[in-house]
């Protein structure tokens, strides 16, 4: 799926549905993180007409369903907690790329921003084919859905916008670090956890 070296255990789902507020509570900051990181996306490459374009999209459609999953979590009375720290993605932020030339760093910026969205959908699909909860494993279907044209999005300025670096040869070697990365996790009710 979306060139995933390493599917979850769906048993992970098993794991979320213990705790429907603290997966829920992590999700909305992820979205939140998600929206945060197409703006500074916009604000440090706004050079690119069509990539400001798009990214304002993604940061609108990312702030939707921070709201969604809000107004879920009010739903059921449960109560949004502060921003819970994402091991996963802080790794990840470690593997990109900072030095070499600004365009090498952009290239990888979008390439982090494509993995996490990758990832994010496979859980999508793994919690939406999982818990037994019906109204959310629909809303995580949509998600899905959503998270994956992001996904294509982050992919496609890379490949359009690259100067310098070869797109297939360094997205291979995310897919491949991310691969083992993940195998620590699955374990948490967390979306990357
Ligand atoms: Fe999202
Ligand atoms: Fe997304």
């Amino acid at each position: 799926m979306l060139g995933l070296k390493l599917l979850t255990d769906p048993r992970w789902a098993n794991i979320a549905q213990t705790n429907l507020e603290e997966i829920l509570t992590d999700h909305a900051w992820c979205e939140q993180k998600a929206a945060s990181n197409a703006i500074s996306l916009i604000t440090n490459n706004s050079e690119h007409e069509d990539l400001v374009h798009e990214l304002t999209a993604i940061a609108i459609e990312e702030m939707q369903h921070f709201q969604m999953v809000i107004d879920i979590i009010k739903k059921r009375g449960y109560t949004l907690g502060r921003e819970r720290k994402d091991d996963y993605v802080n790794q990840l932020m470690r593997f990109s790329k900072k030095d070499g030339s600004r365009n090498t760093a952009f290239i990888d910026r979008l390439l982090f921003a494509a993995m996490i969205e990758a990832r994010s959908c496979e859980r999508f699909r793994v919690l939406s084919q999982n818990i037994a909860d019906e109204e959310l494993a629909k809303f995580y279907y949509d998600l899905m859905v959503s998270e994956a044209n992001h996904y294509t999005t982050f992919l496609n300025f890379a490949r359009k916008y690259t100067l310098d670096v070869d797109v297939d040869k360094r997205w291979k070697e995310w897919l491949e670090f991310e691969g083992k990365l993940i195998q620590s996790y699955g374990k948490r009710e967390h979306i990357h956890g």
